[in-house]
């Protein structure tokens, strides 16, 4: 095991993390361009001009209308190209956690909210959908944490050891202690050195931690990607694993993935929920606001709402919702995201 520095970190920097962090803000809270599950991530060298072709890239998707958005993502999802080109053009990318500040706000803005339900030093604590790195272990650790899960549904994390040493630098410079990373090798001796587990058969992995072993819980755009038929199930796994007492940090984004709005409720169930859709890159489970809310209680948890975001309009006509969609009020369909603390009971 690799030595830990000594720095003390200080609670009042929960806010310097927390910076940056709020709705809509610059960091990127709209995850546009979600990955299709499943794949795994490869390197892979991209013989282009990579800010060019993104910053190219973003401009012609202000342009393009939902129809044109989702056209692209099915004919791109099936190119038989890996996970990290995409990333490096900026498309289908499973969130922004490779950024030492970003995957840093995340896991203080959860932690600061559970802080004072935990025991002191050596809690447990589960992050579903970590995406694209394995950082939030790395501040579990240096927050205290005896064991890490991270539980996703494909391997996505990036692998290169740099990339981990930049957080550790990063961390470092914050004034968080975190076990030195001089003799590691591969990501498994980071993960080692986190006490973390790094699982990827969702709701399978989820099944395999033990009953009450979990103190904190936390996602962050990660619910609303959740499979619509695995969704309760997921959510009773997750009371399942929390000891009584144990909470758990959510921030859902219910907007679609296909730019920002509700276009996504527009296709009938059927196809929406076909793999087709489900591996093209923008799947969203539709459960709507209030409807979410009544799930978490029915999977056993109290259920502590912290902040409800709202577009000023409906962001789409009535007429143009799918069947299963019309009979929503306005007041519902106008949430477009929100954060929760759910304890379990
Ligand atoms: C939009 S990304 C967000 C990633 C990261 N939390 C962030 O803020 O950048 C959604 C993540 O949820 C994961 N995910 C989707 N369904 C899941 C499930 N059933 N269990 C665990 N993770 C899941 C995806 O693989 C992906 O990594």
């Amino acid at each position: 095991m690799a030595g830990v520095r000594s720095r003390q970190f200080r609670l009042c920097d929960i806010s310097m993390f927390d910076a940056g962090l709020q709705w809509g803000a610059p960091l990127p809270m709209k995850i546009d361009w979600y990955a299709p599950s499943g794949e795994t991530s490869r390197a892979s060298a991209l013989p282009v001009n990579r800010p060019r072709v993104r910053a190219t890239l973003g401009r012609l998707a202000n342009h393009v209308p939902w129809w044109g958005k989702v056209a692209a993502k099915v004919l791109l999802s099936r190119l038989p190209v890996g996970h990290r080109m995409w990333k490096q053009l900026g498309l289908f990318q499973h969130g922004a956690m490779e950024q030492p500040v970003y995957a840093s706000s995340v896991f203080m803005k959860h932690f600061a909210r559970v802080r004072s339900y935990l025991s002191g030093e050596g809690f447990v604590c589960l992050e579903l959908g970590p995406g694209e790195s394995l950082f939030s272990a790395m501040m579990a650790r240096a927050c205290g944490a005896s064991l890490c899960y991270l539980i996703d549904v494909g391997r996505f994390a990036v692998t290169d050891l740099p990339s981990y040493h930049g957080m550790a630098r990063y961390m470092w410079e914050m004034g968080l202690s975190f076990p030195e990373l001089d003799n590691a090798r591969t990501v498994m001796d980071v993960i080692d050195a986190c006490h973390a587990v790094y699982e990827t058969e969702g709701l399978d992995s989820l099944r395999k931690i033990p009953a009450g072993s979990v103190d904190f819980v936390w996602s962050h755009s990660v619910l609303q990607h959740v499979r619509r038929d695995e969704f309760v199930p997921l959510m009773r796994e997750l009371h399942r694993v929390l000891r009584g007492g144990g909470v758990s940090s959510h921030v859902v984004d219910l907007g679609d993935c296909i730019g920002g709005g509700l276009n996504n409720l527009r296709f009938r169930d059927r196809l929406w929920e076909s793999s087709f859709v489900a591996t093209s890159g923008f799947y969203t489970n539709r459960i709507r606001y209030s409807q979410m809310i009544g799930l978490f209680r029915d999977s056993g948890f109290e259920v502590d709402l912290l902040h409800t975001y709202r577009w000023e309009h409906v962001p789409i006509a009535r007429e143009k919702l799918s069947p299963s969609f019309h009979g929503l009020p306005d007041d519902d369909l106008a949430v477009s995201g929100f954060e929760v603390i759910l304890k379990a009971m």
